[in-house]
């Protein structure tokens, strides 16, 4: 291959020659260049996507062999992400968690040590792979309540008590754009000589500006998931896997994303990674500029508008470097932040005054237009991008004030308000210990954590083995009981709020009273769920038996 040139985009590039070429197609896909609709004018936008929709022709090289044009647009990734090989992904991050652990995790039994507050796809992966699951407990960040990843001491002591274990999957930044330092927990993984894989969903964009917290591949993952269509400008399903060092089997991994991928991906998707990878590969940090300066707008007018708190780390981790950069200053294990980044593209916000919960917070905010990426009980998620405008920034300013004022604070006595500055719940308030971040199973119950639809815990640091599998749970096993009353029965189906799609219960696990708790407050406040059979969440499907037996 000649020399890379971040400024080209091969797929592209293939696909527009390819239109201009105006061929006669003897080949699928059936529409021919988007011929099947002319003189439908509904399908105006459709014809127009269609004429650079083309399948494994010749010239277009293919997804699971490539040669040519995929092979040079994956090899820029790999430049642009510091990766040592990138891979598209045209089923989202989804089919990337799917082919890592089917890659560390080839044959049924194998033990794989997971952070428990995963995406679905990560259980659905384990599903597949027939894996044993240790689960670590994530760490608790008590001023926002929220739960980040593990410790990674945690990871050490899982590591230490199953050492058979293949590898560690992580997810950071979460789904608020909370982190921490990944650095402790990948030499924690390669002092035992296993991979850490990180979903890093969230964080195409992390380590491409000094705003950023730093990339996974840079603080030592081996292989790294990432939705370039959240929060970098490729078409939605588009997404990447990138890996580096010797511990991953690329052959392997290769064959497995065949497994999971369609045979014939989208060009229109395959292109619009190529572009956005262009797009900050050339463009680089001012690339950024643009957003954080609608970020900034937003910062501002919250300094104007107290009654509004924005999430912020109480000691921020230093800022990354850059792409590539090696993380320098890392913490020892032991007293490494639970919270210390916070991606400034997800905007936290929150009622300081406690009048209005997060659902009903979005509720105004779409009522004036302005909608949200998610909500849970207390907090608000802005998702902006590189593509985000000051003078929306401006119109979400405008839109927090009206809201203020419609709903004025409620007088508290001075003697049970807050400390913090900002006006976030204390961890006073919260019912936690103050002094830093710890594991939920240090804080001696539930009380105070935020009703999150990314919060999920367990009570121990890590769990035993819990074996998955592919076995479907058989009606005649299981009834319908009302969700008051499921405390101690093992759950017979997966209880998945949405957004972000962390399973709260999977099949055989036993229902807690703190799990009823939160389950009951993200119904009561409006959480859609995926995947139980009532999705109002009135009833849930329990086994007959106390214990579900193998998931
Ligand atoms: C943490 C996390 N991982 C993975 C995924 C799956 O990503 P995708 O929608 O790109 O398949 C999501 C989706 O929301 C997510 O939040």
């Amino acid at each position: 291959m000649d020399k890379l040139l971040p400024g080209r985009a091969p797929v592209y590039e293939m696909l527009e020659q390819y239109r201009l070429k105006g061929n006669i197609s003897y080949h699928v896909p059936g529409h021919k260049n988007g011929q099947a609709y002319s003189g439908a004018e509904w399908a105006g936008f459709l014809g127009e996507i269609m004429r650079y929709d083309v399948t494994e022709i010749t010239g277009s090289d293919d997804l699971h062999h490539p040669e040519g044009v995929i092979k040079e647009a994956q090899e820029l990734a790999a430049a642009c992400f510091g990766a040592d090989e990138s891979y598209f992904l045209v089923g989202g991050s989804t089919v990337g968690n799917l082919a890592l652990i089917l890659t560390v995790c080839p044959e049924p039994g194998m033990t794989i040590i997971v952070q428990r507050n995963s995406h679905k796809s990560i259980i659905h992966g384990l599903m597949l792979a027939g894996a044993r699951a240790v689960f670590l407990e994530p760490q608790l960040d008590p001023q926002s309540g929220l739960a980040v990843a593990p410790a990674a001491k945690a990871v050490q002591a899982a590591l230490g008590a199953y050492p058979e274990a293949a590898a560690v999957l992580i997810t950071m930044p979460n789904y608020y754009g909370m982190g921490s330092d990944l650095a402790p927990l990948a030499q924690a993984c390669h002092d035992s000589g296993v991979p850490l894989l990180v979903d890093e969903a969230h964080g195409a964009h992390y380590g491409m500006h000094l705003a950023f917290p730093a990339g996974a591949l840079s603080c030592g993952a081996d292989g790294v998931v990432q939705s370039t269509h959240k929060m970098l400008p490729a078409l939605t399903m588009g997404a990447m896997l990138h890996v580096q060092g010797p511990l991953l089997d690329r052959a392997l991994l290769r064959q497995r994303l065949a497994m999971v991928q369609s045979s014939s991906p989208s060009y229109p998707l395959m292109a619009s990674l190529d572009l956005a990878r262009r797009l900050v590969h050339v463009r680089r940090e001012e690339a950024f500029t643009a957003g954080l300066a609608a970020v900034d707008v937003l910062q501002r007018g919250l300094a104007e508008l107290p009654r509004f708190g924005l999430l912020q780390p109480a000691v921020p981790l230093q800022p990354s470097g850059g792409a590539g950069a090696a993380a320098a200053d890392t913490a020892p294990p032991d007293t490494a932040a639970a919270y210390g980044t916070q991606d400034p593209f997800k905007a936290v916000i929150y009622d300081a005054a406690g009048v209005l919960g997060g659902f009903e917070l979005q509720r105004r905010l779409e009522e004036r237009g302005i909608v949200p990426e998610m909500s849970d009980a207390r907090h608000v998620v802005l998702a902006f991008s590189l593509g985000s405008q000051a003078e929306e920034a401006a119109r979400l300013v405008n839109a927090l004030q009206e809201i203020a004022a419609e709903a004025p604070p409620v007088e508290v006595p001075p003697a049970i308000r807050t400390a913090d500055t900002a006006g976030a719940p204390s961890a006073a308030q919260q019912g936690l210990a103050d002094d830093g971040p710890q594991a939920l199973s240090e804080l001696g119950g539930d009380s105070g954590i935020v009703i999150s639809t990314w919060n999920n815990f367990n009570s121990l640091s890590f769990s035993e083995p819990v074996r998955f599998s592919m076995k479907p749970v058989r009606s005649s096993e299981t009834q319908s009981v009302a969700l008051e009353y499921s405390v101690g029965r093992a759950a017979a189906e997966m209880v998945i709020p949405y957004p972000p799609g962390i399973p709260l219960l999977y099949p055989g696990e036993i229902i807690t009273g703190a799990i009823l708790q939160r389950l009951t407050g993200l119904r009561e406040g409006g959480a859609k769920f995926q995947a139980c059979t009532d999705p109002a969440l009135q009833h849930i499907l329990v086994y007959h038996t106390e214990k579900g037996g193998e998931v």
